[in-house]
């Protein structure tokens, strides 16, 4: 049985996945409508890895005896004039999300529950790995996005992402 305090902030982290995959979603369909197809793409695929991360924990709370529920998924709030600015409020928000992730390892080994921190070691290695990739994604776009054939190449390199379920990653 997990802490009331461990199962609520779990419960609410599995919204903030499915509110991630939302806004991924929603960067794809500024991209979509700018023609830029490979960086829409690249934002589809992300956002699919976010749906698996509220479908792990959405499990890991089922196989620990909580009930699970649902609120509902804010709305993607972000206006954008320029093809950086998803890049820039990606890498944002997946600094937002490492701090959450932090707070409940943070609130896990406050109460010695070691099971739940070994839980989220996926999840700690996985943030570090997608604030990697956004910061990347910006390096590129700086040194790249601003020639049309640059920017040309960049978005067929994006285009190339394959979906792959990580093979050590908890089970959904
Ligand atoms: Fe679910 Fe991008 O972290």
């Amino acid at each position: 049985m997990l802490d009331k305090k461990i199962a609520n902030l779990l419960n609410e982290q599995v919204n903030k996945e499915f509110y991630s995959a939302y806004l991924y979603l929603d960067f794809a369909n500024y991209y979509a409508d700018e023609g830029l197809d490979g960086f829409a793409h690249w934002y589809e695929v992300q956002a699919q890895e976010e749906r698996d991360h509220a479908m792990m924990m959405r499990r890991y709370l089922i196989d620990n005896g909580v009930r699970v529920t649902f609120g509902a998924v804010a709305k993607p709030d972000k206006t954008f004039a320029a093809a950086i600015d998803p890049l820039n409020a990606g890498l944002e928000h997946e600094q937002y999300v490492t701090s959450l992730l932090n707070a409940i390892y943070a609130a896990a080994f406050d109460l010695r529950d070691f099971k739940t921190m070994q839980f989220l070691d996926w999840f700690i290695k996985e943030q570090g790995e997608e604030e990697k990739n956004a910061e990347d994604l910006i390096k590129k776009m700086k040194m790249f996005g601003y020639d049309a054939k640059g920017l040309y190449a960049l978005n067929q390199e994006l285009a190339a992402r394959v979906y792959t379920p990580s093979a050590n990653a908890p089970a959904m």
